[in-house]
């Protein structure tokens, strides 16, 4: 039997076909870029910054990309070699490669050639201030301008995570006092986290304040991605249904990456011209809970929260919406054990820096909606354990037993 392709991508930058217009942001972003503005890209996790910010550029035509991606920086020097890197894939298109690494050998400190044809900061050139090996970069940058003849975007990836190197704050004004010297030239700025983004770009006392305009990336228009995802779905003759997609949107936060990963997953696991109903839905969920369920169980187990902090969790899973929650009033308190709000502040901020929930227009939303839904699926059993959570005790049951049915009634009601 021919196995059908999975057309469901749920992790790398989606392209081509895989990639679902989005209009109204695509002609906000492209607005600004074409007038030459600087924009800060602003969005929560696995939404699709990264994806439309590079389908928008690459639609600009006559314009060359240099795509800088900070993702996993640690120190100044891995900067450095992320702007080198993009710079030499512009100029190597543009330029003849050996003029290249003739360029590059006159720059100081020295850099060294890999067999590919790479380049990086030799081990001496690392321990230097990090001045000196971000003015190679820029040096790198200023002639990647020339050679395109200013018909360049400049693309940040991940551009918070400067915040997080050892002398983020100087570099940060390092670099700005650099950029300042390209008033033409758009620069792009990207990022994931909120907060830090935020800061950077709208804090009196950052380098960067006021350097670029803000675009808040906004949750994919409900409408063209039930058309985008029903029509791949049909790939397998597999029918839809709006409802139960409205739900998954829901449950999802709205988040394209999760919504994409459900999809995968029941587009492997339904049989051929079945229909996604709710019986369908419940379904595919617990094979991803079962796919996951030893990591969820593992982290209300294990030693990496406190018991406050599990038990914050537990009690955040139903707060979706949080409007009229007071969750920092003295009942919430009570039920998580602690005896003050900051107590329940600093437990947030912990969960939060260990990435199992992100805040976003002050409200919390788990990072993984499906751990979120477990949890909710498995509360009446986790409660009655909750105050013997700890290494080793048993979570088991399964939604069958302890939320399912409630949840198909209201659902269906
Ligand atoms: N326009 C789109 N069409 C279809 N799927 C998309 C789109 N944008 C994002 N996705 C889905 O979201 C996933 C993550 O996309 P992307 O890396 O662009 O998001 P991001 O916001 O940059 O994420 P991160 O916070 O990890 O940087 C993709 O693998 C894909 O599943
Ligand atoms: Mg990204």
């Amino acid at each position: 039997m021919k196995l059908e392709k999975n057309p469901f991508i749920d992790g790398p930058v989606v392209e081509g076909d895989d990639y679902c217009q989005r209009r109204k942001m695509e002609e906000r972003i492209l607005a600004k870029l074409e007038s030459g503005h600087n924009l800060a890209l602003i969005g929560d996790r696995r939404i699709g910054k990264t994806s439309t910010a590079h389908h928008v550029i690459d639609g600009m035509r006559g314009n060359h990309k240099v795509d800088i991606d900070f993702y996993h920086v640690m120190d100044s020097s891995d900067i450095a070699e992320a702007i080198i890197d993009a710079c030499k894939r512009v100029l190597d298109k543009v330029w003849d490669s050996k003029k290249v690494l003739d360029f590059a050998s006159r720059l100081s400190p020295k850099l060294e050639v890999s067999e590919s044809g790479g380049l990086s900061l030799g081990v001496a050139a690392q321990g230097q201030e990090y001045k000196k090996t971000l003015n190679v970069a820029f040096e790198f940058l200023e002639e990647t301008i020339k050679r395109t003849n200013g018909k360049v975007i400049i693309l940040f990836d991940e551009f918070q995570a400067i915040k997080e190197v050892k002398n983020g704050d100087a570099i940060l004004k390092y670099m700005r006092g650099k950029i300042q010297k390209f008033p033409r030239i758009s620069f792009m700025y990207v990022g994931s986290i909120r907060h830090e983004m935020d800061h950077i770009f709208r804090d009196q006392t950052s380098p960067f304040y006021k350097q670029a305009e803000i675009i808040y990336f906004e949750h994919i228009e409900a409408d063209e991605f039930y058309e985008f995802i029903s029509e791949r779905f049909q790939n397998k003759k597999i029918a839809l249904k709006r409802e139960v997609y409205d739900y998954l949107y829901q449950i999802c936060y709205g988040i394209t990456g999760d919504i994409q990963t459900f999809c995968r997953v029941a587009f492997d696991s339904l049989e051929k011209s079945m229909t996604l109903d709710f019986e369908a839905f419940f379904d595919v969920l617990d094979i991803i809970y079962k796919n996951e369920q030893k990591y969820f169980k593992g982290v209300l187990e294990g030693k990496d929260l406190t018991k406050i902090q599990k038990n914050l969790l537990i009690q955040l899973a139903p707060l979706q919406a949080q409007e009229n929650i007071k969750l920092f009033g003295k009942d919430f308190q009570k039920v998580i054990g602690v005896k003050s709000p900051g107590a329940v502040t600093n437990a947030l901020n912990a969960l939060e820096k260990k990435e199992y929930v992100y805040k976003s227009d002050e409200k919390y939303f788990f990072a993984n909606p499906f751990f979120k839904e477990w949890v909710l699926d498995h509360r009446f059993l986790i409660h009655a354990t909750a105050g013997t959570l700890s290494a080793g005790s048993a979570i088991s049951g399964t939604r069958l037993d302890f939320g399912y049915r409630q949840r198909m009634i209201k659902v269906v009601k």
